[in-house]
């Protein structure tokens, strides 16, 4: 009689709990924030970078999508106050910004009042119609491009257009279910006063977004120092520690905020 094969026998489990998912990640390029975000954003999150006036709150976010245009990834600016050739032009003196991005159709800037026009929204006040079809046409435009990174300049201007705080909602959670469908990492710019005591004008956007970035001015003897603190950030754990950051030609430099000396602004 022929010997039988063993019939093969799982793997015995291993005890206890399985190992945790580990989300992918959006690599800012910023290497400081992405070292206190353990690696990176993750992907598809919809993040507010709020901040006081002068903070850096647009030179990071361009930062974001310049490194992301360097990886081959998708990115767009989508600017609502400032036109966004007076914004290239800005980038334009700091050494990371590589023009060929743009050529090469990695960096697409769009003015968001174009967009208005194209759709004939000739009111203030946009209405519950009016938002559904500027959702399709932002989803549109992910689409059509294929885009990874979004930068929304500033969700603040944005809203200013949106009159019900219930409507602020329902369009901005509806925005971050399309843009995470897409696998599109987005920054949505909050400008909100050092006094406000909160991270957004309407105080909707941050119970929304998945991660709320604040920036703000700091004085020390006289000087106006930029200080950056990750409030939360949905699906990774990371430093609620706060962070000098200097804007320089090379880009964004982040170093631990050492205490003492500090007068925070606002008080
Ligand atoms: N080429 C450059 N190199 C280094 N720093 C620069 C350069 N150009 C501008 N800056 C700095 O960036 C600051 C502007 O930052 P930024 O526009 O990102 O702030 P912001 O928070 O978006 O401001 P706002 O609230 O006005 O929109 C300037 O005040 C200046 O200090
Ligand atoms: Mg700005």
């Amino acid at each position: 009689m022929g010997a039988r094969a063993e019939a093969p026998t799982a793997p015995s489990e291993a005890p206890g709990r399985p190992p945790p998912t580990i989300l992918e990640r959006c690599t800012t390029g910023i290497e400081g924030l992405d070292n206190i975000l353990g690696g990176g954003v993750p992907r598809g999150n919809m993040v507010l970078v709020a901040g006081s006036v002068g903070t850096g709150k647009t030179t990071l976010s361009l930062e974001f999508l310049v490194r992301g245009a360097e990886r081959g990834e998708r990115s767009l600016l989508l600017s609502v106050t400032e036109a966004s050739d007076k914004l290239f032009q800005n980038l334009s003196t700091f050494e990371f910004f590589r023009p060929d991005l743009v050529e090469q159709g990695l960096l697409l800037f769009v003015d968001l009042p174009v967009i208005y026009d194209k759709l004939g929204f000739d009111r203030e006040e946009l209405s519950s119609e009016e938002l559904d079809i500027l959702l399709r046409a932002i989803r549109d435009l992910v689409r059509a491009h294929g885009v990874r990174r979004l930068v929304i300049d500033s969700v603040t201007s944005l809203c200013y257009r949106i009159r019900r705080d219930e409507q602020i909602r329902d369009f901005l959670l509806r925005l971050g279910e399309i843009l995470t469908d897409e696998g599109c990492t987005s920054f949505l710019i909050s400008e909100i006063s050092p006094q406000a005591g909160r991270y957004s004008s309407r105080g909707v956007e941050e119970a929304i977004v998945d991660g709320i970035l604040l920036l703000w001015n700091a004085r020390r003897r006289g000087d106006i120092l930029r200080v950056l603190q990750v409030v939360k950030m949905r699906g990774t754990s990371h430093s609620r520690a706060q962070y000098v950051i200097e804007l320089t030609p090379i880009g964004l430099l982040m170093a631990p905020h050492l205490k003492g000396g500090f007068v925070e602004e606002g008080s």
